[in-house]
């Protein structure tokens, strides 16, 4: 990226984690404005070929082809609009949410984010228990024939890249299955292949009943999207948008999902993330180092509360934080080795400074 100046910066944020193939992508350009030029938009109750198109590639790409694909505009619509069906399937309100998790700000999404801050009183009448992450025995005291659904995020980012055990999901995939509760992974931060892996809960085996996705899916152009167990029995109407879907949107996720092929980005992100995390983790500044792919979180401590700065202002590189001490790089999966190393190399300089 440049400024104003013509000064070059080096984006390892992606604007929360939403530029996944690079920012200003030729075939993103130009299939986005081949399309403005014969339709932008019209209504739902019309056919879109292309959202069908979108279905069907996004299926086979990431090991989901016998979902549903519901399409709407941003995260916490995907998020709504997963409670509200898993609602409906269960009969059933309660929800099962976790600390330090992060869903959104729309009514719902934001009653599961553990921030009472940006909960108004409005917001807070949904029926949502909170417990850690990890934490078995808690979950087992409070789940019963009463939660409708259990949402987790494949990784926590705005929570400081907090990764849930790979049994612990297992253990919720088996909980919700014997008690007809359906189980939600927010992948929207951590999906689109950011990890290493299509969507993050995949190391873990498991397949959840609902799975939304928004920020990378349209590498800056607002999509969001709901992947429905084919199990769940839809009708229509059940849910539903203007927006959702549109030519432009679709023609943004579609030409994602090409370049995410064509160049191989999943495996690039599990590479050049994996050099990175271990080359961090050598460090001795540093506190701990967690994340999978290009998702990751370095903690330090209280004292180099300046390195952040010291990245954007003298060495021109983007990272994101979380509180109290925590860099978060969620760069495009796109991402070089020579990139990796740029960032390693200004990162020791600023912590030894
Ligand atoms: C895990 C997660 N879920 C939901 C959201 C909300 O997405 P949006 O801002 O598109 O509504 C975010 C945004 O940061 C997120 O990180």
């Amino acid at each position: 990226m440049w400024d104003d100046k013509g000064e070059k910066y080096l984006d390892l944020y992606g604007g929360h984690a939403v530029i996944s193939i690079g920012h200003s992508h030729m075939h993103y350009v130009q299939s986005l404005s081949k399309q403005l030029e014969k339709i932008a938009f019209y209504s739902n109750s019309v056919k879109n070929p292309l959202q069908e198109k979108l279905a069907e590639k996004l299926g086979q790409i990431s090991g989901y082809p016998e979902y549903q694909l519901f399409l709407c505009n941003s995260g916490a619509e995907a998020n709504e609009n997963a409670l509200k069906a898993a609602s409906f399937v269960t009969g059933r309100k309660r929800v099962i949410a976790f600390k330090k998790a992060f869903h959104g700000r729309t009514s719902g999404a934001v009653a599961i984010t553990d921030n009472p801050k940006i909960v108004s009183s409005f917001n807070a009448g949904h029926d949502v228990v909170f417990i850690p992450m990890n934490d078995e025995e808690a979950f087992n005291k409070i789940f019963d024939s009463s939660i409708a659904a259990v949402i987790i995020e494949g990784i926590q980012g705005v929570g400081g890249i907090q990764l849930p055990d790979d049994s612990f999901l297992q253990f919720l995939q088996r909980k919700c299955d014997e008690n007809g509760t359906l189980l939600i992974l927010d992948e929207i931060q951590s999906g689109y292949g950011r990890t290493g892996k299509f969507f993050a809960h995949q190391y873990a085996g498991i397949k959840p009943h609902l799975i939304t996705m928004a920020k990378g899916m349209g590498n800056g152009f607002p999509v969001g999207g709901v992947l429905l167990h084919p199990d769940i029995k839809s009708w229509s109407g059940m849910l539903g948008t203007t927006f959702g879907g549109n030519y432009l949107a679709s023609v943004a996720a579609l030409s994602v999902l090409d370049v995410i092929e064509k160049e191989n980005l999943i495996a690039n992100a599990l590479a050049i993330g994996t050099y990175i995390i271990s080359e961090v983790t050598k460090l001795k500044e540093v506190i701990a180092v967690r994340g999978r792919g290009l998702m990751i979180g370095i903690d330090l401590p209280e004292a180099l509360t300046n390195v952040r700065k010291d990245l954007l202002f003298k060495d021109h590189i983007f990272t994101g934080e979380a509180k109290p001490n925590t860099i978060r790089l969620l760069p495009s999966l796109a991402l070089t080795k020579a990139e990796a190393d740029i960032f390693l190399q200004a990162f020791t300089k600023n912590l030894q400074a």
